[in-house]
């Protein structure tokens, strides 16, 4: 984050007080923050807290004639790389949504075509209700990176999403905002991840216990190099990676369906645990009366092998995944060929790394396969990433 100018717009709200702890992570960083605090936020941090450690003058008020004589409120939010809204409050999003401007954050806000990354932090049900929600996805589809919130217990007692994201997860976020690399800008990587559900009936469905875990860390690591991603996720729970525009699929048919309309990419990176079969004639919801059903099962598409198909629309590299429970690096080596890719990622799902924060990976490859140690998902996410863009350099 060496020489990034972040301003750090700060909500009013209990989680206020954690913006402290962001600026002075911004700052270790290497980056410089010029804080606004806006009227409720002054209830929860004082102004003098926020410019001793960020060691720089707060802004608070939009007509104040020194400030404007010094340096307009426009020009405040250009000499900004990234403006970062923490927390930002229901209050705030619906402003922004509306395109208000009734105070210096709102109009600094409404006056720059800098990137904004805003961080919610608020009551579960404020997150949860539909004008929140509606705002949200406005100012998503304009282009402002809205974190999701972390879940758990909040201020008021109640439980639920949320709760401002940790610290790092923030700093997370204003780097792949910064897109502080950019060995993939221009390129468009299409990554599937997590389970599928294929419907029994109107009520049950075939699952397995992918976490999407792994998919989403290499789509984030992929968008923090600068590409341009589209994430096809099953039914998972996790917080978009910022950078990613996020396809929520249910079956397998779905997802299909979806990598189809996302083509053409330079990269495709297949993560999902794609359910092999789905059940035939899914109709009404089966009663229990007299013998178990038997249930009649048709194979899904294989999207990995429909993609990889050689022709005009093939991405450049396409990499898949095994998730194994045994002889890892031999299946992989002929599932390569079977299915056409260029890579295949073996893992050993044996132990608990489904669900798991950990993977130990091998990577197949033409010239043979390369064994990784164990390390986190997000570690092995980012190699990945970095190996993709030395292929599509
Ligand atoms: O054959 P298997 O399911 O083990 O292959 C795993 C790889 O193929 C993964 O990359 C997975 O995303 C992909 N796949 C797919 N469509 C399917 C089944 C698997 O894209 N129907």
């Amino acid at each position: 984050m060496h020489g990034k100018r972040i301003l750090l717009i700060v909500g009013g709200g209990i989680a206020a007080f954690k913006s402290l702890e962001l600026v002075r992570a911004i700052r270790r960083a290497g980056g410089s923050v010029t804080p606004v605090l806006t009227a409720g936020g002054a209830e929860f941090v004082t102004p003098l807290s926020l410019a001793a450690l960020a060691e720089h003058q707060v802004h608070t008020e939009l007509f104040d004639v020194t400030e404007e004589a010094a340096m307009g409120h426009i020009a405040l939010s250009r000499a900004a790389d990234l403006l970062v809204v923490c927390p930002a409050t229901a209050d705030l999003l619906a402003k922004m949504a509306a395109g208000l401007a009734s105070d210096l954050a709102t109009t600094l806000l409404l006056a720059t075509d800098t990137p904004v990354l805003a961080v919610p932090a608020m009551n579960v049900r404020m997150w949860g209700h539909a004008a929140t929600l509606a705002n949200v996805a406005t100012l998503r589809a304009r282009g402002v990176t809205v974190m999701e919130p972390d879940e758990g217990e909040m201020a008021c007692g109640e439980y639920g999403p949320g709760r401002l994201p940790e610290i790092e997860r923030i700093m997370a976020g204003i780097r792949a905002a910064l897109v502080v690399e950019t060995r993939l800008a221009g390129r468009h990587v299409i990554v599937t991840a997590g389970p599928t559900h294929e419907a029994i009936d109107p009520v049950r469905y075939l699952a397995n216990r992918s976490s999407g875990k792994q998919g989403f860390a290499i789509a984030g690591a992929l968008a923090a190099l600068g590409a341009r991603v589209t994430l096809v996720a099953g039914p998972v729970e996790l917080p978009t990676p910022p950078g990613c525009t996020r396809i929520d699929v249910v079956s397998a048919l779905d997802m299909a369906a979806a990598v189809e309309r996302a083509l053409p990419a330079d990269a495709a990176v297949m993560v999902a645990a794609v359910g092999d079969w789905r059940v035939e004639a899914a109709g009404s919801k089966l009663k229990k009366n007299g013998a178990p059903p038997t249930l009649a099962l048709v194979e899904n598409p294989d999207i990995l092998a429909t993609v990889a198909v050689p022709g005009p629309r093939r991405p450049r590299l396409v990499v898949g995944f095994a998730a194994e429970t045994e002889n890892a690096v031999a299946n992989a080596v002929a599932k390569r060929t079977r299915k056409g890719a260029d890579w295949i990622v073996a893992n050993d799902v044996s132990g608990d790394v489904m669900g798991g924060d950990r993977n130990t990976v091998h990577l197949v490859g033409a010239s043979g396969v390369e064994d990784w140690a164990e390390m986190p998902k997000a570690e092995v996410a980012r190699r990945l990433a970095l190996r993709i863009a030395d292929e599509l350099a």
